[in-house]
């Protein structure tokens, strides 16, 4: 890391223990973050993001030895995961602490926790752990509803005009994973999926023995909202696409005639770490439909395919 990244993240690490905002990368996606502690700076979130107030958000870590801060009676196969899985894409959703206040979790008795791989994450939340914070509540760094952020650009054209001049936008690598966090639910007796992303299900049962089941809970999930993650050009999946569309596919599908080709992955990482960035530059071209052809398989295909049935959704 040189000099001067090092300290900008030192920068917005004293921004966050000021009760200012700091927009950082993660692994997965950009991430606008606060003081997990701090009531006035979480509003913030919700006001710049325009997002309503009774959604829970997840607290991001420096590291598993902070989470029982945050988190009480942790089951063992959620020792597992996080001992396998982090840093990295997936969230456990555990019994709160007293730490963990309404304003965070939605009033939910339960908190999402997350310890993030990327470089510049990992030393942000490192420098704002040796200044006193336990955590750093954030939510993708995106308009309410709208496709998530996986470069600092896209953050800058999404959020700049909302933010104030204290908060700070922090610049690093692009998201490499590009879709959000795999958000397991470890209430339970086994573990549920709530949001499929990088980390599968097989992965899951692989190191806990366990059933893994996919599902819904009464827990209220953003991202499980039927709208979500749209761009302002209409998504239309898996159609014969039309001169003036855009167009999403992998790289051994042809361009059809007359299409203009948002973006060739040749592999489902490939696609997953494009796909975001080709929404948004479908909006930059001012594209009114994009066609996008689904990855098949299981794992990250799937999860692709979940966010674009959001995408996609009327
Ligand atoms: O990859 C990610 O998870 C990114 C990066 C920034 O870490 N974050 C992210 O945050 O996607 P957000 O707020 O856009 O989506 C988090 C999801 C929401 O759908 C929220 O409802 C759910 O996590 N969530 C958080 N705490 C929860 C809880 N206690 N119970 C159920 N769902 C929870
Ligand atoms: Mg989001």
């Amino acid at each position: 890391m040189s000099p001067s990244q090092t300290k900008s993240i030192d920068k917005a690490a004293e921004a966050l223990i000021a009760g200012q905002l700091a927009a950082f990368p993660t692994e997965t996606v950009y991430g606008l973050g606060a003081d997990a502690t701090n009531p006035d700076a979480v509003a913030r979130i919700y006001s710049v993001k325009g997002r309503p107030l009774n959604h829970p958000l997840i607290v991001h870590i420096a590291s598993a030895e902070l989470l029982n801060h945050w988190a009480k009676d942790v089951p063992n196969f959620a020792l597992q995961l996080a001992d396998s899985f982090w840093p990295g894409p997936m969230t456990l959703i555990l019994r709160r602490t007293q730490l963990a206040k309404d304003f965070i979790t939605g009033s939910q008795d339960s908190v999402g926790v997350r310890v993030p791989s990327h470089p510049v994450a990992q030393e942000l939340l490192k420098k704002f752990t040796e200044l006193g914070g336990l955590g750093v509540a954030a939510p993708s760094a995106n308009q309410f509803g709208r496709v998530s952020t996986t470069s600092a650009a896209a953050v800058m054209e999404d959020l700049s005009s909302l933010m104030q001049d204290a908060d700070v936008i922090l610049e690093g690598e692009d998201s490499d994973i590009g879709i959000e966090s795999t958000i397991i639910d470890c209430t339970g007796n086994l573990p549920v999926i709530l949001r499929p992303g990088a980390i599968t299900a097989s992965m899951i049962s692989q190191v806990t023995g366990l059933e893994t089941k996919e599902g819904t809970s009464t827990l209220r999930v953003s991202g499980s909202m039927e709208k979500h993650y749209s761009p302002i050009a209409k998504v239309v999946l898996d159609v014969q696409a039309l001169p003036g569309d855009g167009f999403i596919a992998l790289s051994d599908i042809q361009t059809p005639e007359g299409v203009v080709r948002l973006c060739e992955p040749r592999s489902t990482e490939e696609y997953a770490a494009m796909l975001y960035s080709s929404l948004r530059l479908a909006d930059q071209l001012k594209l009114t439909r994009v066609v996008v052809i689904s990855p098949s398989g299981e794992g990250l295909a799937a999860a692709i395919r979940n966010r674009l049935a959001k995408a996609s959704a009327e």
